[in-house]
């Protein structure tokens, strides 16, 4: 069995994150969000991996994930040069995927638990398509399946009134007559080959589509407070670790907190979950829950919680406790005593700044 992963999505409700990198490399816990599936599909046993990969992010993504070699798995890489569609993204893959039974595996999805145990499932019982559901609140937000005597019955995208509140999330099994499927659809209203459409198609022809709701927690990181709360859920897994960091007496370190390689904490809190990582510094500071740090951060005489922030950002002497920021890499916050005393901003575009 092969897998895809579809990766060519701009992210545009990130932006300004997603002006200078891809969605999938948002750092989750000091990690890029890629990996995490990655890890999965590794986990289940598969070993031959195609990224669909966009024009504008696709060489970010080829150089941050590699050949696959590091986990001892082949990974290719398909461009989709023009967003037409979750199927697009199949047929374009049609050469790499042959006729193989294949999982497609959306890349800005995060899921708890493994796709092992649906894997076995999905061989077990060998139906055309096999989808993984899970109940929403927003189901007109997403693709939705109604589910009878375990037969899915009708699958709609973006229904204006669902009919159910369980969405597809983004990982699916097939076996080659997805291909067939795919050929036979038109593009839908918003102008794309709809993978929700492709699987209809199978249900309408009499094919046999299973479904099955998922255990543990997923998230689709389209949205910033998303991504935040992505970044919680992964941080209520990590695991203590204080050892290659010098922290002096005067600091205090509460709950699961990760210090990497050459972390300095001087005469601050840290309470976690939260990672911090290799060679940053915190002085004078108060890092709270659910806070990522990455390489090189520099905190001081500020406090910041339920956050993340990239590589060599600095935030230095600012008077109120920052919380819910997504912070790109080598960002400079500062609070300045020179006169005349004024707010200066120098914001790419789509930034948002909150003040108080
Ligand atoms: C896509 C699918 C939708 C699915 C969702 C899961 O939507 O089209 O059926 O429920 O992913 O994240 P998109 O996020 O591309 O709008």
């Amino acid at each position: 069995m092969k897998a895809i992963i579809l990766c060519a999505g701009k992210g545009t409700r990130l932006r300004p994150l997603t002006h200078t990198s891809a969605k999938h490399l948002i750092p989750l816990a000091n990690k890029p969000a890629l990996e995490y599936g990655i890890e999965k599909i590794i986990e289940c046993g598969i070993e031959e991996v195609g990224i669909i990969i966009g024009e504008e992010t696709g060489e970010d993504i080829k150089m941050a994930i590699g050949d696959g070699k590091r986990w001892g798995i082949k990974i290719d890489y398909i461009l989709q040069s023009e967003p037409l569609g979750l199927a697009h993204a199949v047929k374009i893959a049609r050469p790499f995927l042959r006729d193989e039974t294949f999982l497609m595996f959306l890349g800005d999805n995060l899921l708890k638990n493994g796709v092992s145990l649906y894997r076995h499932k999905f061989e077990k019982n060998k139906p055309q398509a096999f989808i993984l559901l899970t109940k929403v609140e927003n189901p007109e937000q997403f693709g939705v399946a109604e589910i009878k005597d375990n037969k899915v019955i009708r699958l709609v995208e973006k229904p204006k009134i669902p009919e159910s509140d369980l969405a597809l999330i983004g990982v699916y099994f097939f076996d080659r007559t997805i291909h067939q499927a795919i050929d036979s659809i038109k593009p839908s209203a918003r102008g794309e080959l709809e993978i929700t459409d492709a699987i209809q198609w199978l249900v309408d022809n009499q094919y046999n589509v299973e479904a099955t709701i998922i255990d543990g927690w997923w998230k689709d990181t389209g949205k910033p407070e998303d991504i935040l709360e992505a970044n919680r859920l992964i941080l209520e897994d990590i695991i203590k670790d204080l050892e290659e960091a010098r922290v002096d007496s005067k600091s205090k370190i509460f709950g699961r907190v990760n210090l990497a390689k050459n972390v300095e904490i001087i005469n601050s809190t840290i309470m976690g979950p939260v990672v911090i990582g290799e060679g940053a510094r915190i002085i004078n500071s108060y890092i709270g829950p659910f806070t990522s740090l990455s390489d090189g951060v520099e905190v001081e005489n500020s406090e910041i919680e339920y956050s993340i922030v990239m590589s060599n950002t600095q935030i230095k002497n600012i008077k109120h406790r920052m919380q819910n920021c997504l912070i790109g890499k080598d960002v400079s916050i500062y609070r300045s005593n020179d006169m005349p005393v004024v707010y200066g901003f120098i914001l790419a575009d789509d930034s948002r700044v909150r003040l108080i």
